[in-house]
């Protein structure tokens, strides 16, 4: 199966809001499956399903060394965020080679349906707690960048345009 297209900040189509998932089915895990593929072989630590223009509450996650334990969460939300917060450094598949700072809680508790439509309640800290905060905001529309001054965030817009002429001369040239 080929990886699936992942769309690039400014694609309006990243500022859709997720609808929740009806059903916890094969079709559904057929998606994960290609999700997860995409994600390995892009290597994120996460992909959101608005970051390949399906606009559904699903989130893929894996954050281990050896990119053998993913996470698959179905509806997420979270129900718990700590008030203490931390400003570390992120980056995006939809925004590739930018990395900027952005302040998250340093845990939540997110409750969600696994692969097989069971709910789960998950814990998380440090990088995952980070992870799962930035791709719920992907379900809300909202790409990491927006956290940035205006300042910045014209400057990621024109490296985005040049990225896309350069690949599209690479597309040309075969
Ligand atoms: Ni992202």
């Amino acid at each position: 199966m080929p990886a699936l297209t992942i769309l690039r900040y400014p694609d309006p189509r990243l500022h859709k809001v997720a609808q929740p998932v009806a059903a916890v089915d094969d079709r559904l895990r057929e998606l994960i499956d290609r999700m997860l593929e995409t994600m390995y072989e892009a290597q994120g630590i996460g992909l959101a399903a608005t970051q390949v223009d399906v606009h559904q509450r699903l989130i893929v996650i894996d954050v281990s060394e050896e990119r053998n334990e993913p996470l698959v969460l179905v509806n997420p939300e979270i129900v718990w965020a700590s008030p203490d917060k931390r400003l570390g450094e992120e980056g995006c598949l939809s925004v590739p080679g930018i990395y900027d700072g952005v302040e998250r809680s340093l845990a939540v508790k997110v409750r969600a349906l696994d692969r097989e439509g069971r709910e789960q309640t998950i814990e998380a800290e440090g990088i995952l707690a980070v992870c799962i905060q930035h791709e719920m905001d992907h379900l809300q529309g909202k790409v990491f960048v927006e956290y940035l001054s205006m300042f910045k965030r014209g400057r990621i817009k024109t490296k985005m345009a040049k990225l896309q002429r350069e690949d599209e001369r690479y597309a040309q040239q075969g």
